[in-house]
């Protein structure tokens, strides 16, 4: 089973967004503002990402037929916008998030804009990978425990058709290993890499 990577082109960013799409965007970006405003403390493992490059990228993956299915999940899902602009876009959609207060606002905001997303609050990684804790051992961003919430959600991971994260910068492999680990065989997983931009997989069976 291999990892093969899927070029996005930089032309995406000409890409105009849907009126829908570039409202959401604009809406929860005031949220998670004000949200980190409000809180004394600083959420040291909560950054945002470049929703408006994620939208173009979602584009481009459905105007080029990659998808395999319609089912979509969000590893790691803070406000939850990659799950939102999923959903906006007919996808059956949810994110798992550790933080309970994030789930919240997550699914705050699905309801502020009235989508079907759904969100979970518990660790994406599914029990019975193994060697995870050797996967996770340089790992300090991420919660590397296994847990049971694709059985709160009624799927599997490898019912999901396209994965969304947002790894701190050198903890990619980590979110790659679980995938090729989890994920359906022609399922796709893309990660935002800050100034690389949007970077895509499918776990393949070709060598
Ligand atoms: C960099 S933030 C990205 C948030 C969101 N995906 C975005 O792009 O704006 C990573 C998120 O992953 C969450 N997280 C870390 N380990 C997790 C785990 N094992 N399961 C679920 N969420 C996790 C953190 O709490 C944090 O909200």
């Amino acid at each position: 089973m291999t990892l093969q990577s899927i070029n996005i082109p930089d032309e995406i960013r000409e890409l105009s967004l849907a009126t829908d799409a570039a409202d959401l965007i604009d809406r929860a970006t005031k949220r998670i503002e004000a949200f980190m405003l409000e809180r004394d403390s600083v959420t040291e493992n909560f950054v945002r990402c470049d929703f408006q490059l994620l939208d173009q990228s979602l584009s481009w993956i459905q105007q080029n037929h990659l998808l395999t299915g319609n089912r979509f999940c969000e590893l790691g899902s803070g406000f939850g916008v990659a799950a939102l602009l999923a959903s906006l876009r007919g996808m059956e959609s949810v994110g798992i998030e550790i933080e309970s207060y994030l789930v919240e606002q997550a699914s705050d905001l699905a309801d502020a804009v009235d989508l079907p997303a759904e969100f979970y609050c518990g660790s994406f990684i599914p029990r019975g990978i193994s060697d995870i804790v050797d996967l996770g051992s340089d790992v300090e961003h991420v919660e590397t425990h296994e847990d049971d919430v694709y059985e709160e959600i009624g799927l599997d991971m490898d019912d999901f058709d396209l994965f969304f994260a947002f790894p701190w910068p050198g903890e990619e492999h980590f979110f790659e290993a679980v995938f090729q680990a989890g994920a359906a065989d022609n399922s796709l997983l893309i990660t935002y890499r800050g100034r690389d931009g949007m970077h895509l997989i499918r776990k393949s069976s070709h060598q």
